[in-house]
C-alpha cells in the first residue's frame, strides 16, 4: 500500500477507481464536493436532500458511474457532527469507510482531503487514520486457506487538496507503517500454534534484523538461558518438545548515547494451561497467547518504516506451555534469574513466569523505559471486556504518556491500581513468591508479580487478554495494541501527528 497527497482543480476527472466524499451531518458541501456536484449536474445534491443520506458517523452511500465523474464510484462518507468529533469518532469513522473501500474493486482509491476538523482531532492525525485503518482492512487471513480469496485489490491512496504541508505528508507515511505494523502482528497472531511456534516467532524477529539496517536481531536458546539462570522462563517450556527462545530486537534510530526504550511481549505460542491444564472449550483460542510478542514485532516493524530517531529494544521470552512428564507441576519452585524463588501454584498462570526473567536481562540496558505487553489475565476480560487493555504502572508520568498514547490513537488503555496491599495475596510459604494469587483481582495480582521484578526502571505492563483479538476487531486478531504503542514512541520522539 502507498499513500500520496494530491492537488487537483479537476477533480471530477481524476483518474481513480473510487473517490471519497467526506460530509458532514449539516450535508453542505465544499468547494470539492460542490464540484462534483456540479460534474454529475446535482446528483449529490439531490442525495443529500433525500433521505438516503445523512451524514451520520460512518454512514456510507456508494453511487457507481456518476455521469461526468471519472471515477467508477463515489463513496458518500458520513462524519457526524463536526462539534461532536472525537478522535474516537473519527477511528470509527475510518474503520467504516475502510471496510467499504477495501470491499469494492480497483486498485485506487482518492479521499477527499480538504476537510476541516475540529479542535480535538488534528488534521494530519485525521489524514493518518484515513490511511491507516484503510491499510489495515486490507488484510485478510489466507495462509492456510488459500481458497479465500482476497477480495482487497486496493494498493493505492490518494489523499486529495488536503494542504501540501510536510506534517500531512508525514502523517500519511506514518499512518501507512502504523497499518502495515497492524497487519504484521494479526498475521502472526491468527497463525496456528503449530506453524507459530516460538522457532517461528524467532526466525521472524531475525527477518527484521535482515530488512532493515537500523535493527539487529539476537535469539538466545536454552543453554543460554539456562547460563543466565533463567530458571522460571524455562520452566514453561519443560513439557513441550518445541525449545523455548528469547529475542532481542535492537532498532537503534536515535543516537547511540540515547538510553533506549523497552518493549517486552509474552510469547506463548500455545497456552494449553500445562499440568493445571485449561477446560477445552475455546482453547484453541489460546494460539493468540503470544499476541504481546507479535504486537512487539509489528511496532518495531512500523517504526523501523518511519525511521523515528529513537532507540527501542524489543525481547520476547517464547515458550510452549504443555503438559508432559517433564511438565513443571504445581508446587513445583524454580528460581528466577533474579534470585528471587517461586512456587509455581498453578501452570496456568505461566506468562508471568516467562516474563519476569525478561524484565530481569532487560536491567542490562539501562532503560529509559520499559513496557510489556501481554496476553495475561482472562481477568482483565472481566474487567475491562474488550474495549480498553488494562495498564499497571510503578510510574505516574509513564502511565500517562501511555494512557494519552491510547486516547490519541483510539486504542485505549485504562488504568488499574497497583498498590502495596494486593502485593500480599503473592506470598508463599515455600518461596519467596507465589505464582498466583488468593482474594481476587487477578489482573492487578498478576502485575505486582511483575513489579517485583521490575524495580530498577520505570516500568508499565499493558494486559491485551481482552484486546489483543475478538471483539475489538472482528474474528482473529486485532493487531492492538501496536497503534498505541507506535503513538507513544511517536509523541517521545517528537513525530506525533498534529
Ligand atoms: N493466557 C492466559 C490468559 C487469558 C485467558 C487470556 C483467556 C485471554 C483469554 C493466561 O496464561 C492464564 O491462563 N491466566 C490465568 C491465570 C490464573 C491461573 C491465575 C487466568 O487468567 O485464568
Ligand atoms: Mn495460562
Ligand atoms: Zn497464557
Amino acid at each position: 500500500m502507498r499513500a500520496t497527497l494530491k492537488s487537483t482543480t479537476e477533480i471530477a476527472t481524476l483518474n481513480c477507481d473510487t473517490l471519497v466524499i467526506p460530509c458532514y451531518k449539516d450535508l453542505k458541501l465544499n468547494s470539492d464536493s460542490r464540484a462534483i456536484d456540479k460534474a454529475s449536474k446535482k446528483q449529490l445534491s439531490k442525495l443529500l436532500a433525500s433521505d438516503d443520506f445523512n451524514g451520520n458517523s460512518g454512514e456510507i452511500v456508494t453511487l457507481r458511474f456518476v455521469a461526468g465523474v471519472t471515477a467508477n464510484r463515489v463513496v458518500l462518507w458520513g462524519l457526524g457532527d463536526k462539534d461532536k468529533l472525537s478522535r474516537q469518532s473519527w477511528a470509527q469513522a475510518c474503520d467504516a469507510l475502510a471496510r467499504t473501500t477495501t470491499a469494492l474493486p480497483g486498485k485506487h482509491c482518492a479521499v477527499i482531503g480538504s476537510i476541516k476538523t475540529n479542535k480535538a482531532v488534528p488534521t494530519s492525525w485525521a489524514l493518518q487514520q484515513i490511511a491507516a485503518r484503510i491499510t489495515r482492512n486490507t488484510y485478510l487471513y489466507t495462509t492456510t486457506k488459500p481458497s479465500k480469496k482476497n477480495p482487497a485489490s486496493l494498493t493505492r491512496i490518494s489523499i486529495v487538496n488536503a494542504a501540501a504541508t510536510s506534517a500531512n505528508r508525514q502523517a500519511i507515511t506514518q499512518g501507512i507503517a502504523i497499518g502495515k505494523g497492524i497487519n504484521i502482528t494479526r498475521e502472526l497472531g491468527n497463525l496456528p500454534g503449530n506453524i507459530c511456534t516460538p522457532k517461528y516467532l524467532s526466525s521472524e524477529a531475525r527477518k527484521l534484523g535482515r530488512k532493515y539496517a537500523d535493527i539487529k536481531t539476537t535469539v538466545l536458546g536454552e543453554k543460554q538461558m539456562d547460563a543466565l539462570g533463567m530458571g522460571s522462563l524455562l520452566s514453561v517450556g519443560t513439557g513441550s518438545a518445541e525449545e523455548s527462545q528469547l529475542m532481542v530486537i535492537n532498532y537503534q534510530g536515535g543516537k547511540k548515547s540515547q538510553k533506549p526504550h523497552v518493549l517486552v511481549g509474552k510469547g506463548i505460542t500455545f497456552d494449553t494451561g500445562g499440568i493445571s491444564l485449561k477446560p477445552g472449550a475455546k482453547m484453541d483460542e489460546m494460539k493468540f497467547d503470544m499476541c504481546g510478542a507479535a504486537s512487539v514485532i509489528g511496532t518495531l516493524s512500523a517504526i523501523a518504516e518511519m525511521k523515528l530517531p529513537l532507540n527501542v529494544i524489543g525481547v520476547i521470552p517464547a515458550a510452549e506451555n504443555m503438559p508432559s512428564s517433564k511438565a513443571t507441576k504445581p508446587g513445583d519452585v524454580v528460581t528466577s534469574m533474579s534470585g528471587k524463588t517461586i512456587e509455581v501454584l498453578n501452570t496456568d498462570a505461566e506468562g508471568r513466569l516467562v516474563l519476569c526473567d525478561a524484565l530481569t536481562y532487560v536491567e542490562r540496558f539501562k532503560p529509559e523505559s520499559v513496557v510489556d505487553i501481554a496476553t495475561l489475565t482472562g481477568a482483565c476480560i472481566m474487567a475491562l471486556g474488550h474495549h480498553a487493555s488494562g495498564l499497571l504502572s510503578n510510574d505516574d508520568s509513564l502511565a500517562n504518556s501511555l494512557l494519552a498514547a491510547g486516547t490519541d490513537s483510539a486504542d485505549r488503555a485504562w488504568q488499574l491500581p497497583l498498590w502495596d496491599v494486593y502485593k500480599k495475596q503473592l506470598n508463599s510459604p515455600f518461596a519467596d513468591l507465589g505464582n498466583i494469587a488468593a482474594g481476587g483481582a487477578g489482573t492487578i495480582t498478576a502485575a505486582c508479580f511483575l513489579s517485583e521484578f521490575a524495580e530498577k526502571y520505570r516500568w508499565a505492563h499493558l494486559d491485551i487478554a481482552g484486546t489483543a483479538w475478538g471483539q475489538a476487531g472482528g474474528k482473529g486478531a486485532s493487531g492492538r495494541p501496536v497503534a498505541l504503542l507506535c503513538e507513544y514512541l511517536m509523541s517521545l520522539a517528537g513525530k506525533s501527528a498534529v
